[in-house]
């Protein structure tokens, strides 16, 4: 049973209904009194509350409720309504306890979606969780290509799991090339909406100007460059999921304007008066420490708490090197297979080689390091010596010369150079940015003008 908490018998009479037509039964509350005397007296599985009870709007006492329904029932889902202005004082609730937000006014299907995810969600994760063996999760859900069985490893892929049948937002968490996008792909595989699309946005390569056009589309003449309409990402991910990757690169005004969708699925296309409301289930990742970036004010609160319903947090290849032999080894036959080769026997050697290694860009570079020795290896067996070589040729300082005069352009050079930090740093892109001088955002505009694929 769900209680409703609000003075207004409006609001009350119509959630529910709403939740009625649902096949979920309610109680309805007025005040804070009402409902701490509802739960006492009903068997309440979950509290959707205002805030505000009497002339007093600070919200005070709606935080009071929380906090005493917190202390009676730690475990029962409380979602808050607050008006779009008072969004600070939902933040605030989420630091008390509450498990989710949502905004008047409110949007019909996206409450009832908050209500059921907040209902999957509650029973406590089963404690042997903590310890469940690949085989089982194997049995329970298509992983894929994730490869690991080292237990932090796998308590992310449980945890991922479990979420992915829910419509929760999931922020993945985790250094570069520790595989947060594979991650991700996983949930929407394993989700109902498996059928539907999954669209992976790159944050860091939108710009604040193109924002809202790539976001939410634009109409035919909304500004001077648009000459067709364009649908939107949010548009094309309808019914599905969309992957916002790089999420800790959005400036402060694309922030606001994320948080805005975000808040009820609703947004506007550019250029038309009409509002379009979508169904979309939100995957981010970054990997920056964006608790860090909220309290060095670089990242909106209220847009944290919107998208960690669920956060997870990737193990680097350095915290998990138990994995280190069975990556390694499932590289070389992808990459065998791949170049045409025979099977390729990696030897006792090479995986202590490999396991002693620091690996800074995680699983993509022991993956970019298995690849180049397949490429310059003959015959079928990979040892210490191979790899070794490599990596020091790899870090040999070459003479810092130029080409010859009239024989590269400034582009030319500039798209050698990015790659050659690529390779250096597997593929991390914070550490490409850093050694070239530039801000990340800066770097994708040049991955984007070059055509160069990060990752390869
Ligand atoms: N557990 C794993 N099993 C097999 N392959 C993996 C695993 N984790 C990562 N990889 C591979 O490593 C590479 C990087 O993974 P992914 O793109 O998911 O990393 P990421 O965390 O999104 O990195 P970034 O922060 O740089 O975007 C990919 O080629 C992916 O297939
Ligand atoms: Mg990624």
């Amino acid at each position: 049973m769900i209680l409703l908490v609000d003075d207004d018998p409006s609001v009350t009479e119509s959630l529910s209904l709403l939740l009625k037509q649902r096949g979920l039964a309610s109680c309805t509350a007025a005040n804070p009194e009402e409902a701490l005397a509802r739960l006492a007296d009903s068997p309440v599985d979950l509290v959707l509350q205002d805030m505000n009870f009497s002339r007093d709007t600070s919200g005070r006492e709606g935080l009071e409720l929380l906090e005493e329904i917190a202390r009676l029932r730690p475990e029962l889902p409380v979602i808050l309504i607050t008006a779009w202005g008072s969004i600070g004082l939902a933040v605030e609730g989420m630091k008390r306890g509450a498990r989710d937000f949502v905004t008047k006014p409110w949007n019909n299907d996206h409450l009832l979606q908050a209500i059921e995810t907040a209902l999957q969600l509650a029973g406590d994760p089963p404690a042997e969780e903590a310890h469940v063996a690949r085989e089982e999760l194997d049995r329970r859900y298509e992983l894929g290509k994730l490869i690991g069985q080292d237990p932090r490893f796998l308590s992310v892929i449980a945890l991922a799991g479990r979420v992915s049948g829910t419509n929760a937002s999931v922020l993945i968490g985790g250094e570069s090339g520790t595989g947060k996008e594979l991650v991700a792909e996983a949930i929407h595989r394993n989700s109902p909406r498996k059928d539907g699309p999954f669209v992976k946005v790159n944050l860091g390569g939108v710009s604040s100007t193109l924002f809202e056009s790539e976001m939410f589309g634009h109409v035919r003449g909304a500004f001077t460059d648009a000459r067709s309409d364009r649908r939107g990402r949010f548009d094309v991910a309808d019914g599905g999921t969309i992957f916002l990757d790089e999420i800790g690169e959005l400036d402060a005004g694309s922030q606001v304007k994320l948080l805005r969708v975000l808040q009820d699925r609703t947004f506007e296309v550019l250029g038309s008066s009409s509002t379009k409301s979508v169904d979309v289930r939100v995957v981010s990742a970054t990997n920056r420490d964006l608790a860090a970036e909220v309290a060095a004010g670089n990242f909106r609160e209220d847009l944290l708490y919107r998208l960690n319903l669920i956060s997870i947090r990737l193990p680097a290849l350095r915290e998990r090197p138990s994995d280190i032999p069975l990556l390694a080894n499932h590289f070389c036959r992808e990459f065998g297979e791949h170049y045409g080769r025979g099977p390729l026997q990696l030897d006792a050697d090479a995986v202590a080689w490999l396991c002693a290694e620091p690996w800074p860009g995680n699983v993509r570079q022991l993956r970019q390091t298995i690849e180049r020795a397949v490429l310059v290896l003959e015959g079928d067996r990979l040892r210490a010596a191979d790899l070794k070589l490599l990596s020091e040729l790899e870090a040999r300082p070459e003479e810092p010369s130029l080409p010859a005069a009239g024989e590269m352009t400034l582009d030319q050079m500039e798209k050698a150079m990015i790659e050659k930090c690529l390779g250096h740093y597997g593929s991390n892109v914070s550490r490409v940015a850093e050694a070239l001088g530039l801000s990340r955002a800066a770097l994708y505009r040049r991955f984007q003008k070059y055509g160069i694929d990060p990752e390869r």
